[in-house]
């Protein structure tokens, strides 16, 4: 399983990159908005500044809705860097330019996915990755993580080579889910990763081994 990191948080991306169990990162407008990112400029900045400290897999979204211009937009983010990837939101012209993305060799993200027929239109795109949002679906009362177990299940049935990227993931518990259920990648904010540190027998064990070991080398 490979972990993303759901920030545009500099710090954050570089401690989880220190970790050394990075993989890649997911930003949205959103996500830019929340650390005072803004304007085009900015933007495009922040992004290099995200492909300079980690090895591949930066997806950056486009905010265009029309055809034409998601294709022109999501070039243009494509020229970037070669660790991008282009986030296209689950539309009828995001689609189309998915699939016109994909035929010129850029990969792409298909994101604000909610069922299992959005990520077969996704699939057939060719979208690299599809982002069905779990904890969107959980906050209206509907299983999230059970959307993540169909739509694998469907791109086996089919070998679809799409990526399922478990997105708007809230919690440990969600990441752990998303595993069972056999996303290829969580893509989840850094105290969901460092959650999956903590467990109080390996903090109390640790420090009887210590104290053991002091006793024993006074
Ligand atoms: O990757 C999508 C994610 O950023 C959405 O998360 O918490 O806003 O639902 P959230």
């Amino acid at each position: 399983m490979e972990f993303f990191i759901d920030t545009a948080n500099l710090d954050e991306i570089r401690e989880a990159y220190d970790l050394g169990v990075l993989d890649g990162v997911t930003t949205n407008p959103s996500l830019m908005a929340k650390e005072g990112v803004t304007g085009h400029d900015n933007i495009i900045q922040r992004y290099k500044d995200i492909c300079n400290i980690v090895d591949d897999n930066v997806s950056a979204e486009v905010v265009a809705t029309t055809f034409d211009e998601i294709v022109s937009e999501g070039m243009n983010l494509a020229k970037i860097d070669d660790k991008i990837v282009v986030k296209v939101p689950m539309i009828k012209d995001g689609v189309k330019a998915i699939k016109k993305l994909t035929s010129e060799g850029i990969r792409t993200n298909c994101t604000l996915v909610f069922s299992p027929g959005q990520a077969i239109l996704a699939a057939k795109a060719g979208a690299s990755y599809v982002s069905p949002f779990i904890g969107r679906l959980d906050d209206i009362a509907t299983d999230g993580v059970a959307l993540i177990e169909q739509i694998v299940n469907i791109y086996q049935n089919y070998g679809y080579e799409t990526n399922v990227l478990a997105a708007s993931i809230r919690h440990t518990m969600h990441l752990i889910q998303c595993a069972e259920v056999g996303a290829d990648v969580a893509t989840c904010p850094l105290s969901v990763i460092t959650g999956l540190l903590k467990h109080p027998l390996t903090d109390s064990g640790l420090e009887k081994f210590l104290s053991d070991y002091r006793k024993g080398n006074a």
